[in-house]
């Protein structure tokens, strides 16, 4: 059997980056032999909207994992955007889950259940997470084996990476021991050499990982997003996208 790795993109801050960087990691990660599956557990859908999906009432989306019992082979809820890319799609009604969980046995463990008979397939799942605390952020921690916080380095979204340190901490103690930090990622960085000092000194405050790598701010990356296309895609010779392939280069040799 194949062992599928779960990542988690969080961070309670907005606009850091979690989208843009669990969509390009994607790209980065396809090839002929490795499966990918993308979650898109944030109500707003954008990683959904990346690929253009676009949901009518009879499309399976991620609600119906939370919702309900019997449910197709994931092969005919996701969409494959691209060869062995796969995209469990958001809906409008992912944000009711919220209030509808709150009553429901087993809230905390419903994505979990389902990956756990979904995993064989892929070499790698990624999930893309709202930028709060909420139930479905919760889901995506309990399912996951490993977490990348992606965040800015100013010091606004250093405290966003607090937070999620915090709920990261709880839940390894109540529910998923295995559950790891495998590291914060600097994202739209201006200047390597100027990168914010206080930031920095605050991460490492909080003992969190922080991977070598960060990605450069640059347009291509909102280009790409408007153009449906991954970075890799549309900008493949781009400095930027040679940070990424860094990155991954250093995720894969931590696992
Ligand atoms: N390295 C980068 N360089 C330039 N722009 C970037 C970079 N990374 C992300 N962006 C842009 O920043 C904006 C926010 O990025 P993104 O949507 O990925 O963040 P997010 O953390 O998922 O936001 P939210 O919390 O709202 O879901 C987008 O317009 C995106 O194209
Ligand atoms: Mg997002």
């Amino acid at each position: 059997m194949k062992k599928c790795v779960v990542f988690s993109l969080a961070n309670l801050k907005g606009g850091v980056g979690k989208t843009s960087i669990t969509v390009n990691l994607a790209g980065s990660l396809v090839t002929d032999n490795k499966k990918i599956l993308l979650i898109d557990n944030d109500p707003n859908g954008n990683l959904s909207s990346h690929f253009g999906l676009e949901i009518n009432e009879e499309s399976y989306t991620l609600e119906d994992v939370y919702v309900s019992k019997n449910l197709p082979s994931i092969f005919d809820m996701a969409a494959e955007v691209r060869a062995n890319l796969w995209v469990l799609a958001s809906s409008p009604g992912l944000g009711s889950v919220i209030s509808y969980l709150s009553s429901k046995p087993n809230r905390e463990i419903r994505l979990k259940n389902f990956l756990d008979k979904t995993k064989k397939e892929f070499d790698y799942i990624l999930i893309d997470n709202p930028p709060s605390l909420n139930i479905l952020t919760l889901n995506s921690l309990v399912a996951s084996d490993r977490v990348i916080i992606p965040t800015q380095l100013e010091d606004f979204s250093v405290e966003g990476v607090q937070r999620i340190n915090k709920a990261i901490l709880d839940i390894k103690k109540r529910i998923n021991p295995e559950l790891k930090i495998q590291g914060v990622l600097p994202n739209m960085v201006n200047d390597r050499r100027k990168i914010s000092r206080s930031a920095r000194e605050k991460l490492a405050g909080f003992q969190v990982p922080v991977f070598k790598s960060s990605i450069r701010a640059s347009v291509k990356i909102p280009e790409s997003a408007e153009m449906y296309k991954l970075l890799i895609e549309h900008g493949k010779s781009t400095a930027v996208n040679g940070d990424m392939l860094s990155f991954r280069d250093e995720l894969l040799s931590a696992l």
